[in-house]
């Protein structure tokens, strides 16, 4: 299985959030596993134009940066770990600006199939609003989601323990394929939403038009 860690600290391998996503790592299997780590902190990324060329030609993207090369790592990997400081109840801008470029993937649902996790750590600990946006991310890209794990700054021994056990679920989720019938539904009426939009664009949106009439989506 594949397995991609993206973290969005500044800090990047002193950073709690990448720490702690360190410890969800080591629930994973040690065979026929292979774990890509990505810091957005190494990564040259700008943000989103809205100029939706990567609607009409899929993932062709007139900037040319780092964001490509990860977009393409979180298409070929089974899970994808994102992890990040909360910065004022969200993800930090880098993630949010990465989320933002992989707009294709919430048009075409294209982590169906996947499974992802979240990481966060904060000063206070409230990290509620931060995990459920990083749910809310991969629900409407299509994936499931088998939990989030948050801490304060200095990691928790509970924390640490319970991180563990989610990078064990992730990885069993993977293997058979298990399946959140409510998350199920979320993702299937956030496909149907997309369903009209598609539609009504599709002289604009050539190639998203043609990957749904290919899927028998429309
Ligand atoms: C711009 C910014 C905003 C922050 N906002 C919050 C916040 O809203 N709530 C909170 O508890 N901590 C907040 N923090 C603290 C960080 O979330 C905390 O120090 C975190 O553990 C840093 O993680 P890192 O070591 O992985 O970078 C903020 C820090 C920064 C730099």
């Amino acid at each position: 299985m594949k397995i991609l860690l993206i973290s969005s600290s500044p800090h990047k391998g002193k950073s709690s959030t990448f720490l702690l996503a360190q410890e969800v790592l080591k629930g994973l299997p040690q065979e026929d596993c292979r774990i890509d780590i990505v810091h957005l902190a190494d990564c040259a990324m700008e943000f989103c134009r809205h100029c939706e060329a990567c609607h009409k030609n899929i993932l062709n993207c007139p900037i040319n940066d780092d964001v490509a090369s990860i977009l393409e790592k979180m298409l070929e990997a089974d899970g994808i770990i994102f992890a990040s400081p909360n910065y004022i109840s969200q993800v930090t801008g880098s993630m949010k600006t990465l989320f933002d470029r992989s707009a294709h993937c919430i048009h075409c649902k294209r982590f169906l199939g996947k499974y992802v996790a979240g990481v966060v750590s904060s000063g206070s600990g409230r990290n509620k609003e931060v995990l459920d946006y990083i749910s809310f991310y991969a629900h409407t890209c299509g994936a499931q989601y088998p939990g989030g794990i948050s801490s304060i700054r200095l990691l928790e021994p509970a924390a640490r323990n319970e991180a563990v056990k989610l990078g064990e679920i992730l990885a069993v989720d993977i293997k058979e394929k298990n399946q959140y019938p409510n998350q199920l539904e979320i993702i299937e009426r956030s496909r149907q939403q997309f369903k009209e939009v598609i539609a009504m664009r599709k002289n604009d949106w050539e190639e998203e038009y043609r990957f749904w009439v290919d899927k028998g989506w429309l």
